[in-house]
């Protein structure tokens, strides 16, 4: 299940209840998917083949399709980064940026471990996704993504118009790393 680091107070939410009702008042959309469904070889795997990436998506078909039911998502994908990414560092620095989409940001963690930092009313706080745990942040929200110290994430991804998802960079005076 997720963690919440609260950033202007460094408190942290760490039971279901606490992370739910948190998420919940800033409108995050937060549930669970089964990992003991997904097979072993793909728990702890992080360089994928197209093979891998389609049996993730067709292990969760149901969850997916629910999911994009009463959400309007129309394309999904599975995504994966590790220190077998190239330029792994490059990217990150890019995704560290606070930005901004016109569409809600849904990952769905398979493997591995990441953070979202989101901007809420009360200042910014870091989400600290496990496998299982899946997350929309809502759109015109600020916020970034990054990895945690294994620096290792799989992630299903949805959205209602992928050719449209962009990065809108967001300048704020307030964010400290
Ligand atoms: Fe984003």
């Amino acid at each position: 299940m997720a963690n919440i680091r609260i950033r202007n107070t460094n408190e942290r939410l760490t039971t279901e209840q606490e992370v739910s009702s948190f998420l919940t008042k800033h409108g995050v959309l937060y549930e669970h998917w089964d990992m003991n469904k997904l097979s072993n070889k793909l728990r702890n795997h992080f360089l994928l083949s197209n093979e891998d990436k389609e049996e993730i998506l067709s292990t969760f078909d149901d969850e997916i399709r629910s999911l994009a039911n009463r959400r309007s998502y129309k394309e999904w994908d599975v995504v994966a980064l590790s220190d077998a990414t190239p330029n792994l560092d490059e990217l990150l620095k890019k995704f560290e940026n606070v930005h901004v989409h016109t569409e809600d940001e849904v990952r769905a963690i398979t493997a591995g471990n990441g953070i979202f930092t989101i901007k809420g009313g009360d200042g910014y706080f870091d989400v600290e996704l496990s496998p299982g745990d899946v997350i929309s942040v809502p759109v015109n929200t600020p916020h970034f993504f990054t990895l945690m110290e294994n620096r290792q994430v799989v992630a299903v991804r949805l959205f209602i118009d992928s050719s449209g998802w962009v990065a809108h960079p967001y300048e704020d005076p307030d964010f400290k790393r």
